[in-house]
C-alpha cells in the first residue's frame, strides 16, 4: 500500500512538471514515504507528525496519507509562504483518481478499497487510513482495463481488509452490494491480464463464494496471504481477532481441497503484551499444523494510541527475540519442505527480471520466487523445471516458452 502510494507521489509531482533525478543532489524535491505500522527509523526520528516541522526545520511540507492529493500545492504554497502541513483525517479523492508512475512494467497494484473497520488491539491502520472505503468495480476495472492496454499482464488487487469489498457501497442502479468474489470474477474477465492476486485478506471474511471465486477464476493466482497474528485463542482475545485456532485450521483445510495447489503465506506476531510460554506454543503449533509456505514473522511493537499499547505484560525484548528465532527456525524449515516438493516439477515463472546471482529471477504464480538461467526479459511466461529448493527461493532450469500461454478462454469468453 505504501509502495503504491509512493507510485502515486510521483505520478502527482510528474504531472505538475517535474523530471526523476538519479542523483539525490540534483533533487529539488525529496519526498520520504514513511511507514508508522512498526516502530521503524523513520517514526523514531521524527515522533508524531505534528512535531515534524519543528524537530527537522528543513522539511517544507509534511502530508498524511488522505492529503496526498495535496502535495503539489503544498509544495507550491511552500515555495511562497513556507512550511505547509495537511494531516487531514478523511479523504476527499479516492488515492486511484490519482496519476501513478509505476514502478514495474508489466505488474502493477490496483487500489480496490482504503481504509479498514476491524480494531485489531494492535493495528495502527484504521487510525491512520480510516474507515473502509470501497471504490466502484466500474472504476477498478478501468483501470485494470487500461492497465492491461499498457501491457500489464499482473495486478495486485489492494486493500487492508480487501475481501470485505463492497460493504460500504452498492452496485450502481440498485440496492445490492458489490461482492469481493464479483469483484474477482470481473477482473478475470479483462483481455490480457494473466496474473490476478489480491492482498491483504482477513481469515474471519474468506468466505465460500470467495473460495469459489478463485477456483473458478484461472487467472487468479493460487496464493493467498491469510495472517494468523497469533495460534493461541487468549491472545487472539486479546488481539481482537474474531476467529480462533480450531476455526483458522479449519479453514485453511478447506481452502486445501477446493484449490489443491494453493500456497499460504501469513502474518505472525511474536510477543503481543502478555503472551506466555504456553501462548507461544499454540502460535508453533498453528505454525507446525498449517504448514506455511512462508511467514512475515513480526515482534510486537507498541504503537501509540492503539490498545495494545497501553497493556500491562509487555514481554521483555530479550524473551520476544528468543520466541522469535525459534518461529523463524520452525518456518524456515517448513518453507523448505514446501519448496522440496516442487523439486522435478514444471512451473510456470512470469520473468521479473535478473537474479541476484546473474541470470533471471522470475515468479511462480504461487507466488515463489525462482531463480534460472538466461536471459532476463521481464514480462515473459516460461515453463521451467525445478532443480533445487531453498527456504525463499526455488532453483530451475530448462526454460521455454510457457505452454499455456497458448491456451485461450474462449469457452468461457463465449458463454457470458
Ligand atoms: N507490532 C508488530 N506487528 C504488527 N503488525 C501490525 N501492527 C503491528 C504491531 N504493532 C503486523 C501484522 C500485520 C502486518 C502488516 O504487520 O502482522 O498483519
Ligand atoms: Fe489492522 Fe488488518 Fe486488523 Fe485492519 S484487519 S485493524 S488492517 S490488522
Amino acid at each position: 500500500m505504501n509502495e503504491h502510494d509512493s507510485e502515486r507521489i510521483a505520478g502527482l509531482l510528474t504531472a505538475g512538471g517535474m523530471v526523476p533525478t538519479e542523483e539525490l543532489g540534483d533533487a529539488e524535491v525529496v519526498v520520504f514515504n514513511t511507514c508508522a505500522i512498526r516502530e521503524n527509523a523513520d517514526n523514531r526520528l521524527y515522533g508524531q507528525q505534528g512535531r515534524i516541522l519543528q524537530r527537522a526545520p528543513w522539511v517544507d511540507v509534511v502530508v498524511g496519507t488522505h492529503a496526498i492529493g495535496s502535495l503539489l500545492d503544498l509544495v507550491r504554497l511552500a515555495e511562497r509562504e513556507g512550511p505547509q502541513m495537511d494531516v487531514r483525517e478523511y479523504t476527499e479523492v479516492f488515492p486511484s483518481a490519482l496519476p501513478a508512475v509505476r514502478g514495474d512494467r508489466h505488474r502493477a497494484w490496483v487500489s480496490v478499497s482504503v481504509g479498514c473497520d476491524n480494531r485489531c488491539t494492535f493495528c495502527i491502520v484504521p487510525l491512520v487510513r480510516g474507515p473502509q472505503r470501497s471504490r466502484a468495480i466500474g472504476d477498478v476495472l478501468a483501470e485494470v482495463q487500461g492497465l492491461a492496454g499498457q501491457g500489464v499482464v499482473e495486478v495486485t488487487l489492494l486493500g487492508q481488509n480487501v475481501n470485505t469489498y463492497g460493504r460500504d457501497i452498492t452496485v450502481p442502479g440498485s440496492s445490492r452490494r458489490p461482492l469481493f468474489a464479483d469483484l474477482l470474477r470481473a477482473v478475470n474477465e479483462v483481455e490480457g491480464i494473466r496474473r490476478i492476486r489480491f492482498t491483504s485478506p482477513h481469515p474471519a471474511h474468506f468466505t465460500d463464494d470467495v473460495i469459489a471465486a478463485m477456483a473458478e477464476s484461472e487467472n487468479v493466482c493460487e496464493h493467498i496471504h491469510f495472517p494468523l497474528q497469533s495460534g493461541s485463542d487468549r491472545v487472539l482475545h486479546l488481539m481482537n481477532r474474531s476467529y480462533r485456532q480450531a476455526r483458522y485450521l479449519a479453514w485453511v483445510l478447506r481452502i486445501r481441497e477446493a484449490i489443491p495447489e494453493v500456497a499460504f503465506s501469513t502474518d505472525i506476531i511474536v510477543g503481543f503484551p502478555g503472551e506466555t510460554e504456553g501462548d507461544f506454543r499454540e502460535t508453533l503449533r498453528v505454525v507446525e499444523e498449517a504448514r506455511f509456505d512462508s511467514a512475515y514473522t513480526f515482534q510486537y511493537s507498541p504503537r501509540p494510541g492503539t490498545r495494545a499499547a497501553g497493556l500491562e505484560d509487555q514481554v521483555p525484548k530479550e524473551v520476544v527475540q528468543e520466541r522469535f528465532d525459534r518461529l523463524v527456525a520452525l518456518q524456515e524449515g517448513i518453507s523448505l519442505e514446501r519448496n522440496r516438493a516442487l523439486q522435478g516439477r514444471t512451473v510456470e515463472v512470469l520473468v521479473e527480471g535478473e537474479g541476484r546471482k546473474g541470470g533471471a529471477q522470475g515468479r511462480t504464480r504461487s507466488n515463489k520466487v525462482v531463480h534460472f538461467e538466461g536471459e532476463p526479459r521481464p514480462g515473459e511466461f516460461l515453463d521451467v523445471t525445478v532443480t533445487g529448493a531453498h527456504p525463499h527461493h526455488l532453483d530451475a532450469r530448462d526454460a521455454r516458452p510457457a505452454r499455456s500461454v497458448t491456451v485461450d478462454r474462449e469457452p468461457a469468453a463465449a458463454a457470458s
